[in-house]
């Protein structure tokens, strides 16, 4: 199947690598704004099209389908445009920069009966993939408590239309973890609350109440003076009623589950195993639905849920008040 790649991006390259690595999907166009990103990635990968047109590769009857690695305010009209030239489309996350965005783009997928997948990546980590399988296993009981920790000493202060144009940076950066956080609860928090910060600069912390569990979401941005691998790392606690998995994620990637008080084992592995495993698990999960052999590994209404939830949590931040969902 052929595919037309919106982005000439941070994250293009990876996407187009595990694309290729399924055997069955390519890239035979690649869009860019300008003519020099489109240009160079294009020859880079020896695409075979490239062009800052973005019509183009939608006249083309050989394209099936589209990935949207556009900044996030561009997904809608991208994706809109897709389906109504009878393209799949494969969004990246966030899905859009409002949930009113969002429910727009599923709606066209419904209208043109062409598929929508979001990519939500983390949960093809192999950490979080086993993660979810241990609470779902129901060996532990229910989930009661999830925390994620994040610390980071990234400079954020030159990323562009990540700041204000979508949705800021909760939006843009912890919208992975309110996936893993909605996908290991299995279900949406009744109430969304916070203190803090929409900055990666600084600190801050929120709270989705689920019925019989909480999960909470813990940002600092200047803890200086800890060399942090990467310049980040992430600690995540997931408690059951008789266990927990915690997972530490910096150069390495290490985790360990307990049952009843026991070890069931500690596992590390370098974090480029984990990421490059995570690529070709998404790629290969996506390549089976477009091609019709698979369900989709993330549905529609989990990509609204997932910008729903951070946005809530972006106005629980600023309007300092309980958001009930
Ligand atoms: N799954 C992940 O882990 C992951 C990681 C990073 C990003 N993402 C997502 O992928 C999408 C793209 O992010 P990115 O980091 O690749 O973005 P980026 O580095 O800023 O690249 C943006 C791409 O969009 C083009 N573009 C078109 N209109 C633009 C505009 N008005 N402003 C800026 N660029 C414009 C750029 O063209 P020119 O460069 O030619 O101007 C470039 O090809 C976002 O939705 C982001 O959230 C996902």
């Amino acid at each position: 199947m052929h595919l037309a790649f919106y982005g000439a991006g941070a994250i293009a390259e990876r996407h187009i690598d595990a694309i290729r690595r399924t055997g069955t999907l390519d890239v035979t166009w690649l869009i860019s704004r300008t003519v020099e990103r489109a240009q160079a990635l294009a020859t880079k990968k020896g695409i075979a099209h490239w062009t800052t047109d973005e019509q183009l590769p939608l006249a083309d009857p050989d394209v099936e389908a589209v990935v949207v690695a556009y900044p996030t305010f561009r997904h809608v009209d991208l994706a809109q445009r897709a389906f109504a030239a009878g393209k799949h489309v494969v969004c990246e996350k966030p899905m859009a920069s409002s949930t009113d965005e969002a429910e727009q783009i599923a709606a066209g997928a419904a209208r043109s009966g062409k598929l929508l997948l979001v990519t939500q990546i983390k949960r093809f980590w192999p950490a979080f993939a086993e993660a979810h399988a241990f609470i779902a296993g129901g060996q532990a009981g229910p989930l009661v408590r999830a925390t994620v920790d994040f610390q980071t000493e990234w400079d954020w202060s030159n990323r562009g239309w990540r700041l204000d144009e979508a949705g800021g940076y909760l939006l843009d950066m912890h919208v992975h973890d309110v996936d893993l956080l909605l996908w290991l609860a299995g279900r949406m928090p009744k109430r969304v609350w916070g203190s803090g910060e929409n900055r990666a600069d600084r600190e801050g912390t929120v709270v989705l109440e689920f019925d019989t569990a909480y999960a909470r979401l813990e940002w600092s941005g200047r803890i200086s003076g800890r060399p942090y691998p990467k310049g980040a790392r992430t600690a995540y606690q997931l408690a059951c009623q008789r266990g927990r998995v915690e997972i530490e994620v910096g150069d390495e990637v290490i985790t360990e589950s307990f049952v009843d008080g026991r070890s069931l084992g500690r596992q590390s592995s370098p974090i480029g195993e984990q990421l490059r495993a995570s690529w070709d698990g998404m790629w290969s999960a996506q390549a089976a639905a477009l091609l019709g052999e698979g369900a989709l590994p993330v549905r529609p209404e989990e990509g609204i849920n997932n910008v729903r939830v951070s946005m809530a949590a972006v106005e629980a931040l600023n309007s300092h008040a309980v958001q009930r969902l």
